[in-house]
C-alpha cells in the first residue's frame, strides 16, 4: 500500500471558544428572510392543484368557474402550458430515466403518482387563489395502481443505468467465497424494513419567482444548492447560466429535501414568465408529502455468520429500495457493509421497486442510515447469539485497513470512539442478558452502534476582501440549510487573518457569488472550508507583500512564513513588535480594498486512501411494560470527523442527528392507504417527529484530531453521521430492555407489546 501522498500540514490548536452563530440575532428577530417573505409590488401568489388518482390520464380540465372567480389571474395546466422547454431529456416521464432527468410540470395528461402536481392557479391573493383551486373540475381515467412495496417486492430490478455502467457501485459485489457462511458457527438470518419517512422541515418548501423581460429570472427559492439551482432552471427555461439567479441565504432546515429543483419550482417560475409578474408558491404542508421526495421505503435481507470466537465470517446484504415509475433513485443502502467490518466474505446486492408513486431522494445519511439500522441491527443480534458483549464482537471484527478497497483509512479513531463513548455512558456495567434492569416501573435497556458516512468534497471558489476600515468579507456561492455554515466560515476567516469575528462578513447563498456546490453530502467544511482556506491564505500572502513593499516598512523583505496575524494586524512571529495593521497597509497604498478568489479541489488522496466518517452511539431507554411506549433517556455519542471547525455548531448537528434519529426509530413512517395509492399522513398530528418532551439527555464527544489527507482544514464531514446509526442503538436498546427484536422502523408501542 502506498503512502506516498503527502499530507496536508496539520492545521495548528487554537484555545478560542466557539463562536455562536454569526446569523442568530437575524433569525431569533425574524429579521433573517426566507423565501416566501421576499416583498414585490405586483406579486401574485399561486396554488397547486394535485391529481387525486394514483395512475391513468387526465380525461378534462374544467377551469372556467376558477377563471371567473375573483382575483383569478390564470389557471396553467397540460391543455394550455406553453410547456418547459429544454427540461430533462426530450424524453416523456414514462420513458425511465435516470436521477436528475427531472419530472417534467405539465407535459401531458398522463398521472404517475397521487398527489402529482396537474395544474396551477394564480391569483391577486393567495386566499383568492385557494378558493380558485377548489372550483377546478379534474375528471381522471384511472388504472389500476400498484403502491404496495411488499405486495410487489419480486418485481425489484437491477436499475438499467446500474446495469449499462460497470463502475457502478450498486452492481452485485463479491468477495471471499459466497459458500463461506454455511461454515459458520453461528449464523443469523433476518430481514429489516424501513418505511418511508418524509423530510419535515419547519419551512416548506417556497419558491418566489420574477422575470426582468422575457429571459432574465430571479428565484428566492428553497434549496439546498444555488449552483445547481440556477443549472437547473437555466436548462428549463433554455436561458445560459447567468441569466437566472436564484438567492436562498436563509433556509429553515431541509435534510435533503431541497437538493433537487422539483417540480412546483419550475411550474412557479413558468407561471411567472406567462403573467409577467412574479409569483410566489408556498407548498401546504400535505403538498410536502407528495412534491419533494422522501426516505424511501427499503427492505434488507441480511444473512450473516461468525465463528464461536465472535469473527465474521461472512456476510449477505441485500437491499431493496422504492422509486417511482419515471426515476430511479439509488443510494448507498448497501455499501457500508463492504467497509465497515474486517469480514473476509461478502456479497451485496442492490434492488429498485418501481410504483406508482413520486421519486424518493436523499433523506440525512441517505442510504448510510438505513443500511446501517440492518447491518447494525444484525451485529447485535448476531452477538447476543455469541453470548458476547455487542462492543466486545465490533472490536474483534474492527477493520485496521479499508476491506473493501483494501486501501489504509486516511484517518480512523473509531477505537478511541467507542472507549470514550462506553466510558462517559457506563456501558461496563451492562449484563449481557435483555429484560434484567428495572427502574420505577419502567424496563431499562443499554444499546449501543456504529456510525460511518463516506467523505465527500468537491471542488470550490471563495473570494476574500479586505476593505479599508479592516473588515473582511468572503463570498462563496455555498448554503446553509441550518449547520452554520457562515459561522463556521467565520472560524476559519478569523484564525487565519487574525482579525475579530465581529469584522468579518461571509456570504453564501446567492448563485452570483464564487462557484461552489449545494450543502449535501456532509460536504460543506470540506469543499467551501478548504476553499475559505486558501483564499485567506492567499489574502494573507498579498498582505503580506503589500507590507513588505512599503518603504521603511517594519516587515520589509521578509518571507510570509515569518509571520503571524492577530487583532487586525500582521506582525513578524518572532518579533511581535515589528508589526502593520490592516488598516495602515491599504492606507499607505492608498488601496479601497485587497480581494483574491481561489478555487481548492481535491487531489489524487482519494486513490491512496479511504476516507470516512466514523463514530458510535450509546443509548438508554425505557420501556413501559403497561403501554409499550419506548423512551429514550440517554444517548452518548462519539465521532471521529477530522477537526471540529466550531464546537458549538457542530454539537449542535451531532444533537440534531440524534433527534432525527429518534425519530427514525420510534416515529416517523408515511402510511399510504394502498386503495387509493394516497398518503394519509399529511400533516404533524398523523406523522410525528421528536418534540422537546421526547428529548433525551445528550453527550457528544469527538476526536477532534484533523485527518492531514483529508484536505487543508483537516476537517471531514459531521451533518449526515450524526443520524447513522442512532435507529440501530435504540433498537438495540429496546431488545436489551425487553428481549424483543423489533426489525420494522419505527419501534411503536403495538409491535413493542
Ligand atoms: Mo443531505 S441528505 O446530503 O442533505
Amino acid at each position: 500500500m502506498k503512502r506516498e501522498n503527502k499530507p496536508y500540514s496539520r492545521p495548528f490548536a487554537e484555545p478560542d471558544p466557539s463562536l455562536d452563530r454569526v446569523d442568530g440575532h437575524l433569525k431569533v428577530t425574524g429579521a433573517a428572510p426566507y423565501s416566501a417573505e421576499y416583498r414585490f409590488e405586483n406579486l401574485t401568489h399561486a396554488v397547486l392543484i394535485n391529481s387525486t388518482i394514483a395512475r391513468g390520464r387526465i380525461t378534462a380540465i374544467e377551469a372556467k368557474p376558477a377563471e371567473a372567480a375573483p382575483g383569478v389571474l390564470a389557471v396553467i395546466s397540460h391543455l394550455n402550458s406553453p410547456g418547459v422547454p429544454g427540461y430533462g431529456t426530450p424524453k416523456k416521464p414514462a420513458e425511465r430515466a435516470p436521477v436528475g432527468t427531472a419530472f417534467r410540470v405539465f407535459f401531458d395528461e398522463l398521472v404517475y403518482f397521487s398527489g402529482q402536481p396537474v395544474a396551477l392557479v394564480v391569483a391577486e391573493s393567495v386566499e383568492q387563489a385557494h378558493y380558485a383551486a377548489s372550483l377546478v373540475r379534474i375528471t381522471y381515467e384511472a388504472e389500476p395502481h400498484q403502491t404496495d412495496f411488499e405486495a410487489n417486492q419480486s418485481r425489484a430490478v437491477l436499475p438499467g443505468g446500474v446495469q449499462r455502467n460497470a463502475a457502478s457501485p450498486f452492481r452485485d459485489y463479491h468477495r471471499g467465497s459466497s459458500d463461506a457462511l454455511q461454515t459458520a458457527e453461528v449464523r443469523l438470518e433476518a430481514s429489516y424494513t424501513i418505511p418511508t419517512q418524509h423530510h419535515q422541515p419547519l419551512e416548506p418548501h417556497a419558491i418566489l419567482a420574477v422575470w426582468e423581460a422575457d429571459d432574465k429570472l430571479t428565484v428566492y427559492d428553497k434549496n439546498q444548492g444555488v449552483k445547481s439551482a440556477q443549472g437547473n432552471l437555466a436548462q428549463a427555461f433554455k436561458l445560459p447560466r447567468e441569466k437566472v439567479r436564484v438567492q436562498a441565504p436563509f433556509i429553515g432546515g431541509a435534510f435533503g429535501s431541497g437538493i433537487r429543483v422539483w417540480p412546483h419550482t419550475v411550474a412557479a417560475a413558468l407561471a411567472a414568465k406567462l403573467l409577467k409578474r412574479p409569483v410566489k408558491l408556498v407548498l401546504g404542508r400535505d403538498q410536502m408529502f407528495t412534491s419533494v421526495g422522501y426516505r424511501p421505503y427499503t427492505v434488507q435481507k441480511f444473512a450473516l455468520g461468525a465463528s464461536k470466537d465472535g469473527k465474521l465470517i461472512a456476510m449477505n446484504h441485500e437491499g431493496i429500495g422504492q422509486t417511482s415509475r419515471y426515476e430511479d433513485h439509488l443510494e448507498r443502502t448497501i455499501l457500508a457493509t463492504r467497509a465497515m467490518y474486517a469480514c473476509p466474505n461478502v456479497s451485496t446486492r442492490y434492488r429498485l421497486l418501481p410504483l406508482d408513486v413520486n421519486t424518493p431522494t436523499w433523506m440525512r445519511g441517505p442510504g448510510d442510515a438505513t443500511g446501517m439500522f440492518a447491518l447494525e441491527s444484525a451485529l447485535d443480534e448476531l452477538a447476543f447469539s455469541l453470548h458476547l458483549d455487542p462492543l466486545e464482537f465490533r472490536l474483534r471484527n474492527y477493520a485496521e485497513t479499508d476491506p473493501e478497497r483494501n486501501l489504509p483509512w486516511s484517518a480512523k479513531s473509531l477505537k478511541e470512539c467507542y472507549r470514550m463513548g462506553a466510558e462517559a455512558f457506563g456501558w461496563q456495567n451492562r449484563p449481557l442478558k435483555p429484560g434484567t434492569i428495572q427502574k420505577d416501573g419502567q424496563l431499562v435497556g443499554y444499546g449501543m452502534a456504529s456510525s460511518l458516512y463516506g467523505f465527500h468534497r468537491h471542488p470550490s471558489k471563495a473570494r476574500a476582501v479586505l476593505q479599508a476600515d479592516g473588515s473582511v468579507v468572503v463570498q462563496s456561492a455555498t448554503m446553509d440549510i441550518g449547520p452554520g455554515t457562515g459561522t463556521a466560515m467565520t472560524r476559519i476567516i478569523a484564525k487565519i487573518l487574525g482579525v475579530s469575528p465581529q469584522k468579518i462578513r461571509f456570504d453564501l447563498g446567492d448563485s452570483a457569488l464564487p462557484d461552489a456546490p449545494g450543502q449535501n453530502g456532509s460536504a460543506t467544511i470540506t469543499s467551501v472550508g478548504s476553499a475559505v482556506h486558501v483564499a485567506c491564505e492567499a489574502l494573507k500572502k498579498k498582505l503580506i507583500a503589500l507590507a513588505s513593499s512599503l518603504p521603511s516598512s517594519p516587515l520589509a523583505h521578509i518571507p510570509s512564513e515569518a509571520v503571524s496575524a492577530r487583532n487586525g494586524r500582521i506582525f513578524l512571529t518572532a518579533n511581535p513588535s515589528a508589526s502593520l495593521a490592516y488598516t495602515d497597509i491599504l492606507a499607505h497604498h492608498n488601496l479601497t480594498e485587497v480581494d483574491v478568489t481561489e478555487e481548492s479541489k481535491p487531489g489524487p488522496e482519494r486513490d491512496q486512501y479511504s476516507m470516512y466518517s466514523f463514530g458510535c452511539h450509546f443509548v438508554e431507554v425505557h420501556v413501559s411494560p403497561v403501554t409499550g411506549e419506548v423512551r429514550v433517556k440517554r444517548v452518548v455519542t462519539c465521532a471521529d470527523v477530522g477537526k471540529i471547525i466550531n464546537e458549538k455548531t457542530a454539537r449542535s448537528q451531532s444533537i440534531g442527528g440524534i433527534v432525527g434519529g429518534i425519530g427514525m426509530a420510534l416515529m416517523e413512517a408515511s402510511v399510504m392507504d394502498h386503495r387509493y395509492g394516497r398518503y394519509v399522513t399529511s400533516d404533524f398530528a398523523s406523522y410525528h417527529i421528536p418534540v422537546q418532551a421526547d428529548m433525551p439527555q445528550i453527550e457528544v464527544f469527538y476526536i477532534d484530531q484533523p485527518d492531514v489527507y483529508a484536505n487543508p482544514i483537516g476537517a471531514k464531514g459531521l451533518g449526515e453521521i450524526a443520524i447513522v446509526g442512532v435507529a440501530a442503538a435504540i433498537a438495540n436498546a429496546v431488545f436489551h430492555a425487553t428481549g424483543k427484536r423489533i426489525r420494522d422502523l419505527p419501534i411503536t408501542p403495538d409491535k413493542v407489546l
